[in-house]
């Protein structure tokens, strides 16, 4: 990471190089386990904001500040004062001037600019996915599973499938392969494929983004996005864009079936893939922590 910048909002504000000395950190820690972390954020506390649904980014957030001597709150709509028209800027500032130093936000909008601009170096605001732009420390536990799996990133054939033009995850992760020279192949419903520059995806049909691909990373649909008319029963969705044994079986023996959860079982994924022998799906999960735990590390160093 840049260690001038107390922020991260997107994948751009990161290099190749920036990524894989995380990276590196993060194997580290992994190797040293738990029982070496150190509690650099002792009397910090670290506020959660979270207005849109989560669980992993949300508890990995919490276990990470914990893990790391700080004391983690929760803030959600329901029950904040956000409920009764209070600005998402000012709920920032209510609990900054409680002594919070660290925001992770997760939004439905993108005004995490606006709060970042706003707050300047007074404290660390990190992006937990603000709609359908960007997911950024989703791409890097992405990037991390598949690094630590194969042992680099370079020339690498990535297949991501479904619900991909509405994708902050897919948002994030594709700068993370491009920053690694690799064009990942998409593919799914024509009207879930969109918004997409050809300078950074080569748009396919499915078995053929799969086809000997290294990795197959597998996207939510998101019904909760009724932006976009999407006619397809479940049913048809797994046998035309899910990943089913049959299709599996194109890509690269062993490739590696990703997915960044949740996901509606049966529908982009069969039942028997999801926790399957070729499946990182809870391992993404589990790096998320690790990933989350080195990045507040390294923004302790930024504030102190
Ligand atoms: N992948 C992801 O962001 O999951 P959550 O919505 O559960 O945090």
């Amino acid at each position: 990471m840049n260690p001038n910048m107390g922020y991260l909002v997107s994948i751009n504000q990161l290099t190749r190089e920036s990524i894989l000395s995380l990276y590196e950190q993060v194997k580290k820690n992994k190797l040293a386990g738990f029982s070496k972390v150190k509690p650099v954020l002792q009397n910090e506390t670290v506020a959660l904001i979270f207005t849109e649904p989560s669980t992993r980014t949300r508890v990995s957030f919490e276990i990470a500040a914990g893990k790391l001597g700080a004391q983690p709150i929760l803030i959600q709509k329901d029950g904040s004062s956000l409920q009764k028209g209070e600005t998402i800027l000012d709920t920032f500032e209510t609990i900054h001037a409680m002594g919070c130093r660290y925001f992770i936000y997760r939004s439905a909008g993108s005004e995490i600019h606006e709060i970042v601009h706003h707050f300047k170096d007074r404290a660390v605001i990190i992006n937990a996915g603000d709609g359908t732009n960007e997911h950024p420390t989703q791409g890097l536990l992405d990037g991390f599973t598949i690094w630590e799996h194969v042992g680099h990133l370079n020339n690498l054939k990535i297949a991501i499938v479904g619900d991909i033009g509405r994708s902050r995850v897919a948002g994030s992760a594709i700068k993370v392969f491009n920053l690694f020279g690799i064009k990942p192949y998409v593919a799914g419903p024509k009207t879930l494929v969109k918004n997409l520059s050809k300078g950074d995806v080569q748009v396919t049909d499915v078995d053929e983004a799969i086809s000997k691909a290294d990795v197959v990373m597998m996207l939510r649909v998101q019904h909760e996005r009724k932006d976009v008319a999407y006619e397809h029963s479940e049913k048809d969705y797994l046998q035309n864009y899910g990943l089913t044994p049959e299709r599996l079986k194109l890509a690269k023996p062993g490739a590696l079936v990703m997915h960044p959860g949740p996901f509606n079982r049966g529908v982009e994924i069969d039942d028997s893939i999801a926790y399957g022998s070729q499946s990182a799906i809870l391992r993404q999960v589990h790096n998320g922590l690790w990933i989350r735990m080195a990045l507040l590390e390294n923004f302790q160093k930024v504030l102190s």
